[in-house]
């Protein structure tokens, strides 16, 4: 296999501000190809994602190809200064292709074939879908790689879904003997197939899941999903292959999804040189609520963090989606504070997906930079010069980077089996929102947190939060205990450490590998109703500082102290003065549990007193107010830190900052030390200040 850890360095020098744009929806219309130039320039656009769905508008019947157009668009792109990430087409195929070659559609998990239809409906095992991709991205390479308007490629898009045909099971077999070192014996003790007498006696009796099949053995759900992933990976790097040929070399990208289940995106990183995803938020649906806000920040987190360098924002909308319940317009200053949250975060681009609304079919009605009116007298045109305007001052953030001294680990593997757990609680066990509870409690005090899955080194973070972790994979038990031994502040929750790597529960009592470093042992768990409802109460001196008692709810664990410390008990119900919260001193560091679901209300008294205990730093010494946050940018090389104050209410705020002098860097005003700054309702502040290391 290749290893194209050696990353291709982005050749473009400006923050990025552009769209998707479909010049193949147009062709019959050149004045509007023409005019969508003007229209670019005007709305300080300086880069479109072409390609993306243009296979049949490049290759009308098998082997005719018709690149002209793209040529003339690309050199148009290139006489006005616009660059362009150009796309490979797999993303939806043509329709003589599904008729000639019906292996290249997806067969479902009930095992029937896809018609023609709808797009991201390939299998991406089919060796002839594999040629045809191949042929055409050679061509593409061939023809544009030097191309000067070209800047990068945008590998398909959205890659996500499986596929059952035969082809499929074979890999999945293929796959599944690598891993077991051809040894059925390994792979049933593994999934503990001896129940039921679901025992597989010769490869070929493994298939993929079904729902008319197989869906109990939680091993091999799990080795499915990971075959899923390492299949698209796989074919992500067939698709690349032919770009990795050329003389000049660009950038290779795929636009990710938000929170998106199918795919762990870590098994990317390699492969990628630049991350990309395409952001959504549902603003309205949260009103008065930052949880929104929050959760679009956890998503930039995680694809910043996945490389550790800057990343994109590949897609977003200038106005409203059209596939959300209701298309509820953003209100003045959203569309700003939305698109530089991404920059805050870690992004070098604003792009959108669209340029222009299509005229026909599903996505006819999606918000776009130009609307069906055609020109640019629009408030939405008028927002989107607002943030190319934004970017333009903003050009010295461009490659800065975020430092975090915390991580959430939000791991996918762990996800895919906590929720297949069938365990105390069928009716949601909430994995997501818990990770997202604790990932908020930092975020409003705009303390900067990397989220990262559990194989990454921890010995840069002050401190780690490792909710739900119920499946412990090899080795992570000894890493937690390095990282806490030398100094680290490590938190676990309830319903951590059940599982192995294939879902075998850990024998000897929970939480298995973390058992150590906790200092506790878990004997049982309480799965609690809608309605039902336990304490917890801070015992009297505790280290932390807590006073009080706080309502919990959903799950309770029961615990035994071994090496740790009681700093708070339950209230009720038959463990009534039973540990709810505990701490382990474990060489220089600390370990803290929390055997129950909590309010958000104690996990930010939590936070709070962890966070000042273990020194963490914060974007502003000074206090925020409600639903402001901050977070900062800076360079490795270099003394500027850009700090973004944002503002996620319908209210005017204001905020003091601290004994430092900042410059704002849109209105390009000096602030002296101690100024206090003004945000409008769903106002941002760039601010630049010296960095202190
Ligand atoms: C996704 C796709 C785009 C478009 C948008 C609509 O992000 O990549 O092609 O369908 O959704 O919001
Ligand atoms: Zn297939």
């Amino acid at each position: 296999m290749t290893n194209y850890t050696t990353n291709v360095t982005p050749s473009w020098t400006a923050m990025l501000h552009g769209a998707d744009y479909n010049p193949e929806q147009w062709r019959h219309r050149p004045d509007i190809l023409e005019e969508d130039i003007r229209l670019m320039k005007l709305a300080k656009c300086n880069v479109m994602s072409v390609g993306i769905f243009s296979w049949v508008a490049l290759e009308p019947e098998e082997g005719v190809y018709t690149f002209e157009w793209l040529d003339q668009v690309l050199d148009r792109f290139a006489a006005n200064g616009i660059q362009a990430f150009l796309a490979t087409p797999s993303g939806a195929r043509p329709a003589w292709m599904s008729a000639k070659y019906p292996e290249v559609l997806r067969v479902e998990k009930n095992r029937v074939r896809n018609l023609h239809g709808f797009r991201h409906n390939h299998c991406f095992t089919s060796p002839v879908y594999r040629q045809k991709v191949t042929e055409m991205n050679t061509l593409l390479a061939e023809r544009y790689s030097d191309h000067p308007a070209v800047i990068g490629w945008h590998i398909s898009n959205e890659y996500g879904g499986e596929c059952h045909c035969d082809y499929c099971q074979e890999a999945y077999r293929n796959w599944l003997k690598v891993k077991y070192n051809n040894d059925l014996e390994q792979l049933n003790r593994a999934w503990w197939t001896t129940f039921w007498s679901h025992t597989y006696t010769d490869w070929s009796q493994v298939e993929s899941p079904a729902p008319h099949g197989e869906t109990q053995v939680h091993g091999m759900n799990l080795d499915w999903r990971r075959f899923v992933t390492d299949q698209t990976v796989d074919f992500c790097r067939h698709e690349v292959e032919p770009l990795r040929k050329t003389e000049r070399l660009l950038p290779v990208t795929t636009n990710f999804m938000e929170f998106f289940e199918g795919l762990n995106y870590w098994k990317f990183a390699d492969l990628l040189d630049i991350l990309s995803w395409d952001s959504y938020p549902t603003w309205h649906d949260h009103d008065g609520d930052t949880m929104q806000a929050a959760k679009i920040a956890m998503m930039h987190d995680i694809v910043r963090s996945i490389k550790q360098q800057p990343f994109l924002l590949m897609e977003s909308t200038p106005s409203l989606t059209n596939w959300q319940p209701i298309s509820k317009n953003k209100r003045p200053g959203m569309h700003l504070l939305s698109s530089l949250q991404a920059v805050a975060h870690g992004s070098d681009s604003v792009q959108y997906f669209q340029w222009r609304k299509s005229q026909g079919s599903s996505e006819k009605l999606h918000g776009a930079v130009v609307d069906h009116v055609g020109h640019e007298h629009t408030r939405v045109f008028r927002d989107v010069q607002d943030v190319g305007d934004a970017l333009e001052r903003l050009q010295s953030v461009r490659g800065s980077h975020v430092q975090a001294e915390v991580a959430v680990i939000f791991d996918w593997e762990n996800r895919w089996a906590v929720k297949d757990s069938q365990g105390p609680r069928n009716s949601g066990i909430g994995y997501e929102d818990t990770v997202l509870n604790f990932y908020r409690a930092f975020w409003e005090r705009g303390i900067a947190v990397d989220v990262i899955d559990m194989e990454q080194d921890l010995s840069k973070y002050k401190v780690v939060v490792a909710p739900m972790l119920y499946m412990v994979r090899e080795g992570v038990g000894e890493r937690f205990e390095r990282f806490v031994e030398n100094g680290g502040t490590l938190l676990s929750t309830y319903w951590s450490g059940i599982v192995n790597e294939t879902d075998l529960c850990f024998l000897g009592g929970f939480p298995g590998p973390l058992r150590n470093v906790l200092g506790i042992w878990s004997e049982e768990i309480d799965g609690l109703h809608e309605n039902d409802r336990n304490r917890l109460i801070a015992t009297d001196g505790n280290k932390l500082e807590l006073q009080g008692e706080y309502e919990v709810r959903d799950l309770c664990d029961l615990i035994h102290l071994e090496h740790a410390e009681a700093l708070a008990v339950y209230g009720d119900d038959f463990y009534a003065g039973r540990p709810a919260l505990t701490v382990n001193q474990f060489g220089q560091g600390e370990a803290y549990y929390i055997a129950a679901r909590t309010t958000d209300h104690f996990i930010s008294d939590l936070i709070e007193q962890i966070t000042t205990k273990a020194g963490v730093t914060r974007t502003l010494s000074t206090p925020l107010p409600e639903n402001v946050t901050a977070h900062a940018r800076a360079r490795a090389q270099g003394n500027d830190e850009f700090v973004f104050i944002q503002n996620y209410s319908n209210e005017l705020k204001s905020v003091t900052l601290d004994n430092q002098s900042y410059a704002d860097l849109i209105a390009g005003t000096e602030l002296p030390t101690n100024s206090t700054v003004e945000l409008e309702p769903y106002g941002i502040r760039i601010l630049k200040r010296d960095l202190i290391r």
